[in-house]
């Protein structure tokens, strides 16, 4: 069952060709394949089909239908490649124009019928059980293809940070815990008992140690581990392009990092996206109520204060900000005609997101309002109201008054619940949102700012001195990669310099001493010659997702936790053995009664 050929990129000494390679060019050649047997169906009194699949596709070999073979078999096939007779060619199928004939059949293993069809039916079959089995989606084509799209785009960014002189260092996994950011998964150490080691949310401690010890530009394809509610768009365990960068400007960080996305995006793609645009933080809320705004629609903010300037209706009058969004009836038909329980539902929603309500008016012939308020406002109000917009029959107009950032957090939302289309639909549009704000919110517990992104980040140059006056105001040197709507990444211009990171930690409400505690580790290293550096992190498999036009990021992760954290396959997480929880000197509760 060897064949005299030296391995290729298709042969090797068990097969000469694969599946999915054979074409009309190929007839008269006699070939060995190996795979899976897909589908077996009997033909007349002497023959059978098989359907030979392996990660290339699949081919249909005509066979003895003495041959004990089924499904999900694994066998090896030589047979001539022959012209399919007329009338049974496949244009579904790269090798519909011709099947294997005169094959000889070698059984390599027998297998037992699998749990669901091994094709795109088993889309529908419970994810619990595809897991479970997941060796056997993975032998799917779109677990093929996804994690194909996924070993591409490594590749791609490996190369492109390599051409960039980007050094890959490896970090530790075992580390302390530390009091920011996500939850951390914990590893007791047997060694000290009742001492735990955490695992790294990202290694954004460590790069920044390598700027301190001179590796000026470093990255890693990196393991990360946060303990969060997972999502789609969230693992357990995830990966990372991490990168930090010495003597930058944030524009160096998103210069090489483009480079990086863009490289990926054409090696699945085959095109090079456009070059990565820019807009504020403070633009991307006013315009799109959102941080991550999806580019790929319109339906932006509009502000219409200014219209209801001199209202006498009650909502309006005394509010900071009143803005709208205009749903196109001929863009989004069915939300523009939205009845009387859609609108209400609508309502709803906006005040579950914070607004005290939701105006809606829809527009009628000649800019007639029908809304339940439109009788409080002036004709002039509905007229300019319309204009401002840019409002034609057959529109819905969505407003809310409320403060600024309430007014667009809540309208943003609407505006992704309405119009935002799914992640494969569209072109893709990348953008770079720039100048988050240094601190959001006031923490409730403390009384104090609380950091934007994480209390490392180097305030905007033109802001640092309203830093103790008018801290809200101070915008960071912190900015995000977005695409379509999904946050790829985020990094910052660190601060290197100990007397500003004290000036940023007394705004926290976080003295001197207290730093040196929580943070010591981590400061005593930079007063021993930081270079100004930054960095950057995205998310591979958001990318990956976003690429392979997958809305869950569990599809192109190979072996995914479940929604709720667990493993079907291997039933982890699992209870241990007493000896080793003696051993680390731990003893458990009993789980928490389940309400
Ligand atoms: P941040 O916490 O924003 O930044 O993470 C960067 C990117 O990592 C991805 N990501 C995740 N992907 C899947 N599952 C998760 N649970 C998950 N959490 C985060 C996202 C996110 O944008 N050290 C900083 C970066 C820096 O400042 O250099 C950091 O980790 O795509
Ligand atoms: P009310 O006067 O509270 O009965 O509200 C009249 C209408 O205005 C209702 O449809 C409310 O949902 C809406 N509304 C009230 N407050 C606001 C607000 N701040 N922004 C937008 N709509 C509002």
């Amino acid at each position: 069952m060897t064949s005299k050929k030296p391995s290729t990129v298709e042969s090797t000494t068990m097969r000469t060709h694969r599946c999915g390679d054979l074409r009309a060019s190929h007839v008269g050649e006699t070939v060995t394949l190996c795979g899976w047997v897909a589908r077996r169906r009997e033909h007349g009194e002497h023959l059978a089909f098989v359907d030979l699949r392996d990660y290339t596709g699949v081919v249909q070999c005509v066979v003895d239908n003495s041959a004990d073979v089924r499904s999900e078999w694994v066998v090896q096939i030589t047979g001539t490649v022959q012209r399919r007779p007329d009338g049974t060619i496949n244009k579904n199928l790269a090798t519909g124009e011709v099947e294997l004939s005169n094959c000889s059949v070698v059984v390599l293993n027998a297998a037992e019928a699998p749990p669901f069809p091994i094709d795109q039916r088993a889309d529908e079959v419970d994810e619990n059980v595809r897991l479970k089995y997941r060796y056997l989606d993975i032998r799917r084509e779109r677990m093929q293809r996804n994690l194909r799209i996924r070993s591409k785009v490594n590749s791609a960014i490996r190369t492109a940070m390599e051409r960039q002189h980007f050094v890959e260092v490896e970090t530790p996994f075992l580390m302390p815990s530390t009091p920011e950011g996500a939850r951390e998964f914990l590893v007791p150490s047997r060694k000290e008992p009742g001492s735990f080691y955490a695992l790294p949310q990202s290694p954004q401690l460590w790069k920044q140690l390598l700027m301190v010890a001179g590796i000026d530009r470093y990255y890693q394809i990196a393991r990360c581990l946060r303990d969060e509610d997972l999502r789609a768009d969230r693992q357990y365990e995830f990966m990372q392009l991490d990168a930090e960068m010495s003597f930058v400007t944030k524009d160096d960080v998103l210069a090489a990092i483009s480079e990086a996305v863009m490289d990926a995006a054409e090696a699945v793609l085959g095109e090079r996206p456009a070059p990565i645009e820019r807009i504020t933080w403070h633009d991307a809320m006013n315009r799109f109520g959102v941080d991550k705004p999806d580019l790929r629609f319109g339906m932006e903010l509009v502000d219409v204060t200014a219209v209801f300037s001199a209202t006498e209706f009650k909502a309006f009058s005394s509010a900071e900000c009143i803005k709208a969004i205009r749903v196109e009836g001929v863009k989004y038909p069915e939300a523009a005609a939205s009845g009387r329980n859609k609108l209400d539902a609508l309502t709803d929603r906006a005040k579950q997101l914070g607004a005290k309500g939701l105006v809606w008016m829809k527009v009628g012939a000649d800019k007639a309002l029908e809304s339940p308020v439109a009788k409080f406002l002036s004709d002039s109000e509905r007229s300019a109201l319309v204009d401002a917009l840019g409002a034609v029959e057959g529109d819905l107009l969505l407003l809310v008054a409320d403060t600024w950032s309430t007014t667009c957090e809540v309208l943003g939302q609407l505006r992704n619940d309405l119009g935002r289309p799914p992640v494969h639909e569209g072109p893709y549009r990348y953008v770079w949102v720039i100048d988050f704000p240094l601190f959001v919110g006031i923490s409730a517990t403390t009384g104090k700012p609380q950091p934007g992104h994480h209390p490392f980040c180097q305030p905007h140059p033109d802001d640092i001195e309203r830093l103790e006056s008018d801290p809200m105001s101070v915008r960071a040197q912190a900015y995000d990669l977005v695409l379509n709507g999904w946050e790829l990444g985020s990094g910052s211009i660190r601060i290197h310099d100990p007397e500003m990171q004290r000036r940023v930690f007394r705004q926290l409400g976080i003295s001197d001493e207290d730093a040196d505690r929580r943070f010591g580790f981590f400061l005593q290293p930079f007063k021993f010659g930081a270079p100004p550096h930054g960095g950057f992190a995205f998310g591979t498999d958001r990318l990956v997702a976003i690429l392979a036009g997958e809305e869950n990021i569990r599809e192109v992760i190979a072996f995914p936790k479940t929604q709720s954290g667990s493993d079907p396959m291997t039933n982890a997480p699992t209870q241990v053995n007493p000896t080793q929880l003696q051993e680390l000197g731990i003893r458990t509760l009993p789980p928490p009664a389940k309400s």
